[in-house]
């Protein structure tokens, strides 16, 4: 007999402060961890369930693995789903071979993130999203020209995440919100506040922040060389991210 998929984690609380930490990713449905970077589906099923209502329709322009898509579909939320990277798509479609008994719909499209013209003006309902952090993780290896981890320049980076601000702003309803997820860096021994310089292009938009939630990070797979690189070379290990929370107002 075919074991029925849990579609739900054991133990689930609404996170109530601005620090969020998640010492070990949850596995329930078809979530996995194997798309590099990818996120923690508490950190979606949070996200989801404070800032939409099933059936509203959801946007994730950086799909990579498929998490939303999963978190969206078991919780009764139309989702459409970008990336520019085929594989990702690929493991998008399997990771939403389940099934659930809601009429929730997933559409799957190929497309930058910058210039999502098949989306009308208004069309979206809340956004949620994982970029790259520059080319901290590269997901394509150089061979995508429209994969924004192929882009080592911090201000160059920063300047096409501001197109991908625009275009978001102009999918997402007024009075919705849109939630992104990032991370700082290190260059030349100096931190770079790369996160804080997107949410700077969010708000140029005419995006209002309503939350900025530091979002602990665990299962980093350099630590052990990086813990006494950062006691010789005098520095700290970064160990969080900002997740904002927009609101188009
Ligand atoms: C951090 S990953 C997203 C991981 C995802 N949250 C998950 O849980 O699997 C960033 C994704 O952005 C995609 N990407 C990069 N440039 C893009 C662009 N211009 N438009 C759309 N997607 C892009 C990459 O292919 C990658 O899959």
């Amino acid at each position: 007999m075919k074991k029925e998929l849990k579609l739900h984690p054991e133990i689930f609380d609404l996170e109530c402060t601005t620090v969020w930490s998640f010492p070990r990713r949850g596995n329930w449905a078809t979530h996995k961890s194997d798309w590099r970077g990818n996120w923690a589906p508490e950190v979606v099923r949070n996200l989801i369930l404070r800032y939409s209502k099933e059936s509203d329709h959801l946007l994730d322009c950086m799909i990579g693995g498929g998490t939303t898509a999963i978190e969206a579909k078991i919780l009764n939320r139309h989702i459409t789903c970008v990336d520019v990277n085929d594989e990702a798509l690929k493991r998008t479609a399997k990771a939403l071979e389940f099934e659930v008994k809601n009429n929730s719909r997933q559409r799957i499209k190929k497309c930058d993130a910058r210039d999502m013209d098949f989306i009308k003006n208004e069309e979206i309902d809340f956004i949620l999203t994982h970029p790259p952090y520059a080319d901290i993780i590269k997901y394509s290896d150089g061979k995508l020209a429209d994969d924004l981890s192929n882009i080592h320049d911090l201000d160059s980076f920063v300047g096409e995440m501001e197109k991908v601000a625009k275009e978001l702003y102009r999918v997402l309803r007024k009075g919705k919100c849109c939630a992104v997820l990032i991370g700082d860096t290190r260059r030349n021994k100096m931190y770079q506040p790369l996160a804080f310089k997107v949410m700077d292009k969010f708000l140029k938009q005419g995006f209002l922040l309503k939350e900025d939630i530091i979002k602990r990070q665990h299962n980093c797979t350099a630590t052990g060389f990086w813990v006494n690189k950062s006691k010789e070379s005098n520095f700290l290990l970064i160990m969080h991210e900002h997740l904002f929370v927009f609101q188009k107002v």
